[in-house]
């Protein structure tokens, strides 16, 4: 070690302190294990603090509703891209995770013992157990975080984590970090666990927080593993229009307002969905997003509305969104709320199986990060969180099980840390505005490849800004070459090229490596297998 580094050793790694990263790093520690979290910010700074709709789950007490319907609605939604199998394990694992989330202080609204449901786009049942009205994230980060406090897990925030590190079998030996001034650490562990969430920060203007800079990807890249369906980043139908000219965070009108009632209307005052599905306001997400972004495109617009002057107590059921539109000066009971689709979600991510193993022997992934199969070509509204105690949970006890054995920490060789292409994220991120949206074609795609790389220099990351830029410049790279592979219609997008789903990619899921010296590999791996590329 060089001066001014310093090293610590711990059990497990947890990079990422959302829904997911908690849950494993409290049941592990629960199992006896030395775990260290580990988050660049601070630990509430992530997505999971900002979701509102709710958790999707199936309790058992709505009348009609089955785990089967949950997984019909999540199939049905996900474009003939979910694995089925790897779907019914976590869907079916979720009434115990909901359980195990109030039993660590949740606290949901309704009745204790029959909690208040709601529905979303793709549910075809009241099924979303939600908080605070609207401010569900915000809640399960709240008791997530004060449980861990009780359990004494240690949190080292502001840490921005820099590389996997992996011994000379390729296998993980810890994590290379790096504080505020770049100083760096080194993490010892047989085991890490990606909890990084999302990768919103690609786009000028998403419902993600600012962290969301696809950190995991590019870790996991590094580090050996497969990504898998990173083409299909999930628009939101209705984030909030703040203004022509504002990028950056939008927030987040929750499709729940739908459920409740508020209806779409254009600019002209017709309904938006009309004849598009036969769930009309409430279809799945993708089918909302892109009626959305047609109609604006052919009105010349910049926003389409969404009025919920009709749902009964609309400010106090959703105080959130309610706060978000009287900062524009906009009356939730009384006014149209001006929405457009912004970058949500990330349906692809690092490839593992419901456990979170991904291909590296030591490394395991879970939430947004990873790519279960649960997602297919399009995720159905709040799986994401319920996705997220499941894996968090289970990845937990499968690292615990893996480091029962006999285990010895070799001595790193390889840190990854080498020069890498850094683009401007501003150059980046109009880029893929511009042709990794919605509507996307090969000569857009390979347009904004060019630009990344035309705006990319050959630099070693130091700064958490560094680490942050060198991550999108490679998850673009990724996402782009997906993209441009999937020469068909499909889910989250529509290639205007190959406007017509095509039979070929029925069950292929597209997947990306890493080769040593730095070069993209794009692939198409079986999407019902499921397991561990
Ligand atoms: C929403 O509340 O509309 C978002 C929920 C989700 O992304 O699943």
């Amino acid at each position: 070690m060089s001066a001014g580094e310093w090293e610590t050793t711990a059990d497990l790694v947890v990079v990422g302190s959302g829904v997911a990263g908690l849950t494993a790093a409290l049941a592990a520690r629960r199992r006896g294990l030395r775990v260290l979290v580990v988050t660049k910010d601070v630990p509430d700074a992530g997505s999971t603090r900002w979701a509102q709709g709710g958790i999707a789950v199936v309790l058992g007490d709505v009348a009609g509703d089955s785990v089967d319907a949950h997984l019909a609605d999540t199939l049905a939604a996900g474009g003939g891209l979910v694995d089925a199998r790897a779907a019914a394990e976590i869907l079916a694992a979720g009434p115990r995770a909901v359980t195990g989330l109030r039993a660590e202080g949740a606290v949901f609204d309704g009745p204790a013992a029959r909690l208040a449901r709601t529905r979303e786009g793709g549910h075809s049942a009241l099924r979303v157990v939600h908080a605070g009205g609207d401010a569900t994230g915000a809640e399960v980060e709240r008791a997530l975080l004060a449980a861990g406090d009780r359990a004494g897990l240690t949190v080292l925030a502001g840490h921005a984590a820099s590389s996997v590190l992996t011994g000379p079998d390729g296998s993980v030996q810890g994590l290379e970090v790096r504080d505020a001034d770049g100083r760096a650490g080194r993490l010892a562990a047989p085991a890490v666990l990606l909890a990084t969430g999302g990768v919103g920060g690609l786009y000028e203007t998403t419902t993600n927080p600012d962290v969301a800079t696809a950190d995991g990807w590019a870790l996991a890249l590094r580090a050996g593993a497969t990504l898998a369906d990173v083409e299909f980043v999930q628009f939101h139908p209705t984030a909030l229009f703040t203004g022509r000219g504002r990028p950056g965070r939008a927030p987040l009108v929750t499709e729940a307002l739908r459920g409740e009632g508020a209806v779409l209307r254009d600019t002209t005052g017709a309904s938006v969905t009309a004849g598009v599905h036969p769930l009309g306001d409430l279809a799945p997400r993708d089918v909302v997003a892109t009626a959305i972004t047609r109609r604006i495109a052919a009105l010349g617009v910049d926003h389409v509305w969404l009025d919920a002057t009709g749902v009964p107590d609309v400010v106090a059921r959703f105080p959130t969104v309610a706060a978000s539109c009287a900062a524009i000066g906009v009356d939730l009971a009384r006014d149209p709320v001006p929405v457009r689709p912004a970058a949500h979600y990330s349906c692809g991510g690092v490839v593992t199986d419901t456990h979170g193993r991904t291909g590296v022997p030591g490394l395991w992934a879970a939430g947004e990060v990873a790519r279960t199969g649960l997602h297919g070509a399009n995720r159905l509204a709040s799986n994401s969180l319920l996705e997220g105690l499941v894996v968090g949970r289970r990845a937990a006890d499968d690292v615990a099980r893996a480091l029962a054995g006999p285990r010895r920490l070799a001595e790193p060789t390889e840190t990854h840390a080498r020069p890498v292409p850094v683009a401007d994220r501003a150059v980046l991120r109009a880029a893929l505005t511009r042709s990794a949206g919605i509507g996307r074609d090969a000569a857009g795609l390979a347009a904004a490849s060019d630009a990344v790389e035309a705006a990319s220099t050959l630099r070693l990351p130091v700064t958490r800004a560094e680490t942050e830029d060198a991550a999108l410049t490679l998850a673009a790279h990724a996402l782009l070459a997906a993209a441009g592979s999937r020469t068909e219609t499909r889910g989250c997008h529509v290639r205007t090229d190959h406007p017509a789903t095509d039979d070929h990619w029925q069950r292929a899921s597209s997947t990306v490596a890493l080769d040593p010296d730095g070069r993209l590999h794009v692939g198409t791996t079986d999407a019902r297998h499921g397991g561990v590329a």
